[in-house]
């Protein structure tokens, strides 16, 4: 039996697409769950037959708008998190409750460049390599085992524009590969 996924996105959520469309014997997306209720890759989701929820914090506040959250994915059977572009921390809360079932793809080589701006970090330090980690989730930001990363060569002419392109091309192909084999462990 393939493992019941949830994928949360904030965004156009290209990772989370990679996803659905890699599906396969390890596991199945269950659920589209986003903190915002516009993100573009909710409508994709539903178009291809994913049921979605979408609720914004806004007004409700974090600790009521993540207990709806994990009541959402538990009703969904949701065994496995994976984030995907999703733009918000998670409360230490949320991340006990999902111990060890939460995953994340950070678009660097962790433990290099945790947080935001990486590839412009990264071109800034003079690195000749960039690449992308898919790692669990625990309470401090990407910091949790890595369980898979793919590597890029940064070229002389790269800004963060082009190399993120790069990373996010190998992004779709690392994070199905890694959310498979973690569920079929
Ligand atoms: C990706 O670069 C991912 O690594 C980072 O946020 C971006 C999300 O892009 N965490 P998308 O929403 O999956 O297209």
């Amino acid at each position: 039996m393939p493992k019941k996924v949830g994928i949360l996105i904030s965004g156009r959520g290209s990772n989370m697409m990679a996803l659905v469309e890699n599906a396969g014997e390890a596991y199945e997306v269950a659920v589209v769950a986003s903190d915002k209720p516009e993100a573009p890759g909710l409508t994709w989701a539903l178009e291809h037959g994913i049921p979605i929820f979408a609720l914004s914090p806004k007004g409700i506040g974090k600790p009521a708008y993540e207990a709806a959250l994990s009541a959402a994915l538990r009703e969904a059977g949701v065994e496995i998190v994976a984030l995907a572009g999703y733009m918000r921390l998670l409360s230490d809360e949320f991340v006990a409750d999902w111990r060890g079932r939460i995953v994340n793809i950070h678009p660097s080589l962790l433990p290099a460049y945790k947080g935001l701006d990486t590839h412009q970090r990264a071109i800034g330090a003079g690195e000749t390599e960039a690449g992308c980690s898919v790692h669990i989730v625990t309470e401090e930001l990407d910091a949790g085992d890595v369980l898979g990363q793919a590597r890029v060569p940064i070229l002389p002419d790269d800004d963060a524009e082009t190399l993120a392109a790069r990373v996010l091309a190998e992004e779709h192909r690392l994070y199905p590969r890694v959310l498979a084999e973690f569920a079929a462990r």
